[in-house]
């Protein structure tokens, strides 16, 4: 194996320069979503099976699935990787030591790791793009922005993948409430690149927090002919679209959203299709719809996954969609693996700890019409929700439901300044004035 470098002066242990080649390919794929990632790093693997930094990505792409069975795909593909320790460069042997740490879920150890590895290559798209992925489970908005605006300096505009790297700023930007600036990079990134799916996605969140909701279908639809060829990711975008119209009231469109693009590929076991599912029908159902049968997909979706213990947000969503298809057993089964991973001391453990449980409990009374249980659980909880992971706008089900149960349990002091503090933060939303 020799040592080599990319075009940026990044070394990589491999067996020739076309490894070298056909991993920055891969990346280009892995950071524009695109369909063709896993033919491309099938490719590269036949060409370089022992590349360290093709393995560190395969075991990333599979940490990332965030299941039972592909953690433990990743897990022995990083047990492999061990074995080459002290051959490998200083930024390689970095990013195995992160993976491990993510792999034993004391992600924070790995998230300094990466602070580290930034400050020493910022040029490295996947430690940067892993890293922004690790800010995004932890609800961190604002290490998201600060771990960009490292790097961003030393990324000229005409590098091809500078595009992917704006776009995670102006994500980063609008978590921590910067929508000025958010709009300004996301805006930048989108006209670097149109087929970013991500830059697009950023500038969509400022205007559903600003609650723009006639430009923000405007913006998706008249970039989708560029978006909605990636992967899964694409029907994230189709969700933020439905959301928009739910908030015009145009419920019908949305549910044409839900069965033409959201819910159409749910057997490729791609977590956030079912996250984006049961967010939106969940939310329909607080605003009055009927959404039929619907559930039953989103109930078997969750059945494989009742023991996971991967990322607490995706195991609350497996809970809505079990209870709402139905399933008591299966929501019993989904509350039991939250309690119990709550005790363990690890990054997720402890965000189950904090928030996970009342959530969950409260998914539970809702659903059981006990409605000012609901109410206790999430009061107590709702200023750690953050720590779950995913953005304003996915966290935003869980202000909803404490605002709904709210109103229909026997506190009515509690339900008008819950109102008053919604009218204050979403005075654009239908749910600031109308009963849910
Ligand atoms: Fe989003």
């Amino acid at each position: 194996m020799e040592r080599l470098s990319n075009k940026d002066g990044l070394e990589f242990s491999a067996s020739a320069p076309p490894s070298i080649d056909a991993y920055e390919e891969v990346i280009k794929s892995y950071l524009g979503m695109r369909r063709d990632l896993m033919p491309k790093l099938k490719g590269l693997l036949k060409l370089d099976d022992s590349m360290p930094m093709a393995l560190v990505l395969q075991t990333y792409l599979y940490k990332l699935a965030a299941t039972g069975p592909a953690s433990a795909t990743a897990a022995k593909i990083a047990q492999r990787l061990s074995t080459m320790g002290g051959d490998v460069s200083q930024r390689e042997q970095m990013h195995m030591a992160a993976l491990d740490a993510w792999l034993q879920d004391q992600t924070q150890h790995s998230i300094e790791i990466f602070d580290d590895l930034l400050a020493k290559y910022p040029m490295d798209p996947l430690a940067i793009r892993i890293a922004d992925h690790l800010h995004f489970y932890s609800g961190n908005g604002r290490r998201m922005r600060d771990s960009l605006a490292r790097v961003l300096p030393h990324w000229p505009k005409d590098h091809p993948n500078c595009g992917f790297v704006l776009g995670m700023y102006a994500f980063g930007l609008e978590e921590s409430g910067d929508y000025e600036n958010a709009e300004r990079w996301g805006r930048e990134a989108v006209d670097l690149n149109p087929a970013d799916a991500w830059s697009v996605h950023a500038v969509t969140h400022i205007m559903e927090m600003q609650g723009r909701h006639d430009e923000g279908i405007a913006w998706v639809k008249g970039l989708e002919p560029s978006w909605s060829t990636v992967n899964n990711f694409r029907f994230h975008l189709y969700w933020h679209r439905a959301l928009f119209h739910l908030e015009r009231g145009e419920t019908e469109i949305a549910l044409s959203l839900y069965d033409e693009q959201i819910s159409t590929d749910l057997d490729a076991d791609f977590n956030l299709d079912l996250c984006n599912g049961a967010s939106l029908l969940w939310r329909l159902q607080l605003y009055g719809v009927d959404v039929g049968d619907r559930w039953a997909a989103l109930g078997d979706y969750a059945r494989r996954h009742l023991d996971d213990q991967e990322l607490i947000f995706v195991s609350l969503h497996y809970l809505m969609a079990a209870i709402s298809s139905g399933d008591a057993a299966s929501a019993a089964q989904v509350t039991r693996t939250i309690e119990g991973w709550s005790d363990k001391d690890t990054w997720q453990g402890r965000a189950c700890a904090e928030a996970g449980v009342d959530i969950a409990a409260a998914v539970c009374f809702i659903n059981d019409g006990d409605y000012d249980a609901a109410v206790t659980r999430l009061r107590k909880c709702r200023y750690a929700i953050e720590g779950i992971g995913g953005s304003h706008a996915q966290r935003d089900l869980f202000e909803l439901l404490l605002l709904h149960a709210a109103r229909h349990g026997g506190e009515k002091d509690i339900a008008s300044s819950l109102q008053a503090q919604r009218a204050a933060v979403k005075p654009n939303s239908r749910s600031a004035s109308m009963l849910i």
